[in-house]
């Protein structure tokens, strides 16, 4: 296969923010791209935009805000890697007006969460925080009152995705039943049962794990009415977004022994950076585990996520295959024999396709191969053209009406 390239390696700009994995940096290097630098934080919306003026790639993780703002300052960008699992960081709508591909790991960490959750489940339902604090203060507390096993408990799962899928099988082979909740239809793994409702499996299960987005939806889903349909003495885990649940209600709840225990990772408010204050309703209850929003953050979920994002920004920036965006139409491409490849983004409006093969056949350049996706904003079309006429095409390609960015592989 031949290697192509859309620019001189040396003058592609990389730049990783928010200590992206060692993997994505070396992959890039390996790659031939000399210009990989690499930062420890997150910048602010100002020193992004002064940052980002020469940038071609920009790899960031959830706490770097890519505003309009900072999309407008940056003329030059092609892509954005989200080294994590969500995109809410980024102002998706203008990043696709502006023809800013966009991509993330989704099922990188999955795994790591839905072990965490089935350990977490087990230390909760044992009561192993009380007992390990206990202990730790030189109390000896050797009791199996209020312990008990998770074979034969029913799990409820909030969100049947990803995670919550992962999950299922999980607590399955570990002699649970499933009963799951969510709002599209989807096919139970094992021998797990779809509830009906939201009120329906909160009720029937022992311990309830939730690993639905953060949406209009999802906002405070849990909250003083749900937490009354939950079961007496049940364990609740939220290990998906802070704002799923009200903290102030789950905490009365758990001093008034409607639930036993809680495992929490995502808040409302968390802090910017380590060391610094975090405060919650939820802090010194007692059967209750608070981590810093660490369930997906492995050593194999980084390494899983640096692989699979360098990746796709690879592939999309020397191949033009852009499967897996958020904002570019997907498009999973060949790679091109003997032709030069030109990557069209252009606004979604009529025309646009007719104008572009009207204008190559009018100046005789024929077209190889023809791919077109596109999607409510914007269409993305993929040509490969005659390598002797591949910069004439890519000029007259600049001038069609509604274009937002052209670029010519080689
Ligand atoms: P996913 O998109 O694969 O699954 C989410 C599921 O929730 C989908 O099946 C969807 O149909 C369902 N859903 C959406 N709205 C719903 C509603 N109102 N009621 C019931 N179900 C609803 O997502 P994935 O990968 O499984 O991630 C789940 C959550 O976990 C996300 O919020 C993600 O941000 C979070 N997460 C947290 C991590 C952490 O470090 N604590 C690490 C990784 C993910």
């Amino acid at each position: 296969m031949e290697q192509t390239t859309s620019y001189p390696k040396d003058k592609i700009n990389i730049l990783f923010l928010e200590n992206i994995s060692d993997k994505a940096v070396k992959y890039f290097q390996q790659m031939g791209y000399t210009s990989v630098r690499k930062l420890g934080g997150a910048l602010s919306e100002a020193e992004l935009m002064k940052e980002i003026k020469d940038v071609h790639l920009l790899g960031i993780r959830s706490k770097t805000q890519i505003t309009e703002k900072v999309l407008a300052a940056a003329t030059k960008l092609q892509a954005i890697g989200c080294f994590c699992i969500g995109v809410n960081q980024v102002d998706l709508k203008a990043a696709t007006r502006n023809g800013v591909a966009v991509f993330n790991a989704p099922y990188s960490n999955t795994r790591s969460v839905a072990e965490l959750v089935i350990g977490l489940s087990i230390m909760l339902i044992r009561r192993i925080p009380d007992k390990n604090k206990a202990a730790h203060e030189g109390i000896w507390m050797k009791d199996a009152k209020g312990s008990f096993e998770l074979r034969g408990k029913t799990l409820g799962i909030i969100g049947y995705g990803n995670i919550g899928t992962q999950v299922s099988v999980l607590a399955e082979a570990l002699g649970m039943k499933v009963i799951f909740y969510d709002t599209t239809t989807k096919l139970p793994l094992g021998n797990a049962v779809a509830g009906k409702t939201l009120k329906e499996v909160l009720g029937l299960a022992d311990i309830i794990t939730l690993h639905v987005p953060e949406t209009n939806q999802t906002k405070n889903m849990i909250n003083k009415t749900t937490l009354k349909y939950f079961k007496k003495g049940s364990i609740l885990l939220n290990y998906a977004r802070g704002e799923v649940v009200d903290l102030d209600a789950l905490r009365k709840c758990l001093v008034e022994g409607q639930l036993s225990g809680a495992a929490i990772d995502v808040y409302p408010w968390e802090p910017e950076k380590n060391g610094d204050r975090f405060q919650t309703p939820l802090q010194d209850l007692p059967n209750v585990i608070l981590t810093p929003h660490i369930g997906g953050s492995t050593e194999e979920a980084q390494e899983n996520i640096g692989e699979d994002v360098s990746v796709k920004l690879y592939q999309y920036l020397e191949m033009g295959t852009s499967f897996g965006s958020h904002t570019i139409p997907s498009l999973s491409l060949p790679p091109q024999e003997g032709t030069h490849r030109i990557l069209h983004i252009h606004k979604n409006v009529p025309g646009v396709l007719s104008a572009i093969n009207t204008e190559l056949s009018k100046h005789k350049i024929n077209i190889l191969a023809q791919y077109l996706k596109t999607n409510e904003d914007i269409g993305y079309v993929v040509l490969d053209v005659d390598k002797k006429l591949s910069n004439q095409a890519q000029k007259l390609l600049r001038e069609v009406k509604d274009t937002i960015k052209v670029r010519l592989l080689y």
